[in-house]
């Protein structure tokens, strides 16, 4: 059987240490799928009720997973008062303290990977493979913040003219909100937390509404390698009610996002309008993301890294590929090629490994991803359709790809399995790259041309985060594909990077008359 990560290092010399066979974790994985989880808010570690929300698996609705409190604005603020006590004390340890609990967090995510691959299917519909990625890059976050904390935020001595000692040093900045995304709902959530934690900030962590649930156990496991309980508060719950708490208060020194775009705005307005500090945000957003491809490509490969690109995950990436622009020249035939893939396409329960696409995450994002595919059917845009059995009981959206003119006729971003396919002459690729900049967004890019001199241009011309060439668009690696975007897609910079724990520390120098 396939060994999952066995010679795995990551660039820094990481061994990530996970060799269990597919089979292996399979098997224990399975049996965790029947469990109930619960999640609470938590506060100085005392677990407080809410409101009871049922939890149900977006494949199976009549499958409860669990049941989630939702936080109350008045426990947001009883939060904010607990880790503005626990702030000075936490920024005092030492990096090497707090590096310490990440990598024994790490441990303990890699001891229980069956479970949390379990909650990433029963909670977020991720497919198997999905879930061993989840669990995989939340322990990447976790040693590589570790590694970086020690590298970039101990004391260094600045030599120079002044014939003084000047030292320059960093501290975390105070209270971090972390407000994290339900289509990573482990790494990305852990990566945020574990970041703002290892820079000598508290947090309070808000996970998004959908999935509460492995946001709890991965508290516990928190807990469990270490973490002083007052260091972090938990409140699940709905967003808009919690986000005016803290968004408002004068000592939250900032949040850390992933969502929508429109999100992040309202939050950056009520930062900037706020009393006290003036709060940073970091925010990674939306994108319309793109593929360019040359008549040089080849087009089976162009094609099995596209339809990897829009339809895994059920296209709930920020980095999916959403507006595929193809050399007149070899259209038709990778169209053709495309209808061919597509009609192979599985679609149902992601725990079954024959099943290519799930659901997507809530019947709000269904009846969304519908309106706009009706739409372009209606305008007898429709190249294929993926069929998806009537008997499923879940959020099922069949992955779908249209033809049309340009990514200008895009309005929004559709988050799911929604491909649009565009056709251009070579003498107009560099109005193609215009046309993509002018949406605004800069995420992810694709570009499949075995002509370097193109890809190069293109390179050039692209306002993007993330570039690849020939090969897919999803699945950036933690340490060596930091990952985030510009313009409508975020503020930098990049998670898993290496300027990434400086966003969250007031940089400071001590200069002494020696
Ligand atoms: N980091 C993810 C990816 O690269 C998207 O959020 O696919």
């Amino acid at each position: 059987p396939a060994l999952y990560g066995a010679t795995r290092k990551n660039s820094q010399g990481i061994n990530m240490n996970i060799q269990k066979s597919l089979t292996e974790l399979e098997n224990a994985y399975r049996p965790q799928l029947d469990r109930q989880w619960q999640a609470a808010p938590v506060i100085n570690g005392q677990t407080l009720s809410g409101t009871a929300q049922e939890v149900r698996c977006p494949f199976d609705l009549n499958k409860l997973v669990g049941t989630a409190q939702f936080a109350t604005a008045a426990q947001a603020a009883q939060a904010l008062d607990g880790l503005s006590a626990a702030w000075p004390n936490w920024n005092a340890t030492t990096i090497d303290a707090r590096a310490s609990v990440l990598e024994r967090l790490a441990d303990l995510l890699e001891k229980h990977r069956p479970e949390l691959m379990a909650l990433c299917t029963v909670e977020a519909g991720k497919s198997l493979q999905d879930g061993i990625d989840e669990v995989r890059e939340a322990v990447d976050f976790c040693r590589y913040y570790a590694q970086q904390a020690r590298l970039k935020l101990g004391r260094e001595e600045l030599k120079g003219p002044t014939g003084e000692r000047n030292e320059l040093f960093h501290e975390g900045r105070g209270i971090f909100v972390c407000v994290s995304p339900w289509n990573f709902p482990l790494a990305i959530y852990l990566g945020q937390i574990s970041a703002a934690l290892v820079a000598g900030n508290v947090v309070l962590a808000k996970p998004a509404e959908q999935t509460s649930l492995i946001a709890a156990r991965a508290l516990e496991l928190m807990f469990e390698a270490g973490l002083p309980k007052d260091v972090i508060a938990f409140l699940p719950g709905d967003g808009a009610t919690l986000g005016g708490v803290f968004c408002r208060d004068p000592r939250v020194a900032g949040v850390c996002f992933t969502g929508s775009t429109d999100t992040a705005r309202i939050i950056n307005r009520q930062l900037a309008e706020k009393d006290g500090m003036i709060a940073t945000l970091i925010a990674e957003t939306g994108g319309q993301n793109a593929m360019i491809v040359d008549s040089t490509a080849l087009p089976e490969q162009v094609v099995k890294d596209a339809v990897g690109s829009a339809f895994t995950s059920a296209g709930q990436r920020c980095s999916a590929l959403r507006v595929l622009y193809v050399q007149r020249d070899i259209a038709d035939r990778v169209i053709d090629l495309l209808k061919g893939a597509m009609a192979e396409l599985k679609i149902g329960p992601t725990h079954l490994r024959e099943n290519d696409i799930g659901p997507v995450i809530d019947a709000e994002a269904r009846d969304g991803l519908l309106a706009h595919i009706n739409q372009l059917k209606g305008e007898g845009k429709l190249i294929a359709e993926a069929s998806v059995a009537g008997d499923l009981n879940g959020h099922f959206v069949a992955p779908v790809a249209f033809e049309i003119g340009g990514i200008h006729e895009l309005k929004k971003e559709q988050f799911g399995p929604v491909l649009h396919v565009v056709r251009y002459d070579a003498a107009d690729l560099e109005k193609v790259v215009a046309a993509i900049n002018a949406t605004g967004y800069g995420l992810t890019l694709g570009i499949h041309s075995r002509n370097e001199e193109t890809a190069a241009r293109i390179e050039a011309l692209a306002r993007v985060g993330n570039l690849y060439v020939n090969r897919n668009q999803i699945g950036a690696v933690v340490g060596v594909q930091p990952f985030g975007g510009c313009g409508l897609s975020g503020t930098g910079p990049k998670a898993g990077g290496p300027s990434y724990l400086l966003r969250f520390v007031n940089e400071r120098t001590t200069s002494v008359n020696t």
